[in-house]
């Protein structure tokens, strides 16, 4: 399904496998643990990050953090795939499911949720950070969901307009807030 070449790493990887990626695990590489980077990357830095529904477990700021640490492990113009739920998706069922704390038991997966982004806040992390933002997909303030005609093939986001299965026959079941955030090709904050 991927046209993916060079060093491409799923972070936070679950269940998730595409060809061309590598998967990895929060034991393998944690975002909230610089020193798991460096050993995990040594001298070596990716080409792409893909990130789902992930960034939601980390509060605000070690997700500002989490983007300054990936920022400098990926080479100039690399990219980081990341896609959140969407706070502005007016759907109370949906916004009751990711809510902070999420909905129920301790072993709900959402139960660890810490932040709900919408897509100014989001946008504006990556970029506080160093990087380009483009916006793939999202919800603005009116909750109106826009598209913008995406590659799936260079990096597949499952929870997205093409892909999810509850997105199907012109029903918007199931949406993320997904960005490519670029690390220019001379960035202006190498750390
Ligand atoms: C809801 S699951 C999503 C899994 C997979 N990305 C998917 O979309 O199916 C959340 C994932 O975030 C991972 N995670 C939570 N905190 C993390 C961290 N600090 N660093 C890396 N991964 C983390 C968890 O281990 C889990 O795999």
């Amino acid at each position: 399904m991927s046209t993916a070449t060079g060093l491409r790493v799923i972070l936070g990887a679950g269940g998730q496998a595409w060809d061309g990626w590598t998967p990895t695990q929060r034991e393998h590489l944690d975002l909230r643990d610089p020193a798991s980077f460096e050993r995990w990357f040594g001298e070596r830095r990716a080409d792409a990050f893909l990130c789902e529904h992930v960034w939601e477990h980390l509060t605000e700021q070690d997700g500002q953090e989490a983007a300054r640490l990936c920022f400098s492990y990926l080479k100039p113009g690399g990219f980081l795939r990341c896609a959140v739920p969407d706070a502005h998706f007016p759907d109370p069922d949906y916004q009751q499911m990711v809510q902070i704390g999420g909905p129920g038991p301790a072993d709900h997966p959402a139960a660890d949720h810490q932040v709900v982004y919408g897509y100014r806040e989001f946008v504006a992390m990556f970029e506080a950070a160093g990087f380009e933002v483009d916006l793939l997909e999202y919800c603005d303030e009116a909750g109106r969901f826009h598209y913008h005609g995406w590659d799936v093939a260079t990096g597949p986001i499952y929870r997205s307009f093409l892909l999810d299965h509850r997105n199907r026959d012109g029903n918007l079941g199931f949406v993320s807030l997904i960005v490519d955030a670029y690390k220019p090709e001379v960035a202006g904050s190498e750390n």
